[in-house]
């Protein structure tokens, strides 16, 4: 026998056959931009964590909206930062809160050229930060908390939103989010679970993008960063729930987890490539640390060879932008 025996340089030899041998492919449709609307702005107001990031105006956040559209992105997952804040987050359910008149305006601007989706969850609305209702003793309040869930939800529906993105991590969300929708004839409304969500340090930028109050963690509700099998039980829970998409977050540091979800739903499973995810390729580059196209694009598509359906990532515009460049 002579050796090398088998030759696997013969696929990476030249670009055209590299290009006919990947395995893993991203479209722009596959992208889902979040973006933060903030109550009582006229110009847009940069996230200094998040460089090329900003809070926008309701004017603004309609134009980029349009934009992204244009891109051919799959979808924008909107977040309100409200005026004013109190215990049980009353702004994510009043009809005129920031996020309902925002997704109203979007809808108005965009239609269905992409999916318009909704954070629900009380922790942009609360004084206290946290993503539910508190006890007396100051613990989250997980089934108080579903009701207002259920009463965001319905709000978030009936101003538009074609799916809404639970992100709250209380036990039993989706089955009665899913009930209050089916009760009132939003049976279309579609759901997406974020169902392994991990407590970690990744959501520094974000707290500052939505102005949080957090003070103290999220531990007693988002997973433990040790826990994969957890996140899988958490999706199977959340399918069973009636989830339409199920979804790990973030999404670099738990590739292995996203890839046991995916072996274990049937149902579409999406990642959330998070602020700290995106504040950290910003600054290496901004260093000229690493290069920033490139780290980006491998970043993404590492997601998506790890099962990822669809992508939830700042850079959705510019990425789509250049996939479509590309072509
Ligand atoms: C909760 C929510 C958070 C993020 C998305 N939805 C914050 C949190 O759980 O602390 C974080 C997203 C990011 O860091 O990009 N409303």
């Amino acid at each position: 026998m002579s050796f090398p025996e088998h030759r696997p340089r013969r696929l990476r030899r030249t670009p055209a056959v590299r290009r006919l041998a990947r395995e893993t492919h991203l479209v722009p449709s596959q992208l889902v931009l979040p973006m933060f609307v903030r109550e009582g702005i006229t110009e847009p107001s940069p996230i200094g964590s998040m460089p090329g990031i900003v809070q926008h105006s309701m004017d603004s956040l309609r134009r980029a909206v349009a934009e992204a559209a244009e891109q051919r992105i799959g979808g924008v997952m909107l977040f309100g930062v409200p005026e004013v804040r109190d215990a049980v987050g009353s702004g994510a359910d009043d009809p005129n809160g920031i996020l309902n008149r925002a997704t109203e305006a979007v809808v108005a601007e965009v239609g269905d050229a992409v999916v318009v989706q909704t954070d629900l969850c009380l922790d942009e609305f609360t004084d206290h930060g946290h993503c539910g209702v508190l006890r007396d003793d100051g613990a989250v309040d997980n089934d108080a908390t579903l009701e207002r869930y259920t009463a965001m939800g319905l709000a978030q529906a009936r101003a538009g939103s074609a799916m809404l993105g639970l992100s709250g991590m209380m036990d039993g969300q989706v089955g009665a989010v899913r009930e209050a929708l089916d009760a009132e004839g939003f049976t279309d409304t579609l759901i997406l679970a974020y169902s392994a969500k991990y407590a970690g340090a990744f959501y520094g930028p974000f707290r500052e993008a939505v102005d949080s109050q957090l003070k103290g963690d999220r531990r007693s509700y988002q997973l433990d960063p040790g826990n994969g099998r957890e996140g899988v039980r958490e999706a199977l829970l959340d399918v069973e729930e009636g989830a339409d998409v199920v979804m790990v977050k973030p999404a670099l540091p738990y590739l292995d987890v996203l890839a046991d979800v995916k072996a274990s739903v049937d149902v579409p499973v999406w990642a959330y490539q998070v602020s700290g995810e995106y504040a950290m390729v910003e600054a290496a580059a901004a260093h000229g640390w690493i290069d920033r196209r490139g780290a980006i694009m491998e970043s993404l598509l590492g997601i998506r060879r790890a099962g990822a359906d669809a992508i939830l990532t700042y850079w959705a515009v510019e990425a789509a932008r250049w996939l479509r460049a590309e072509l």
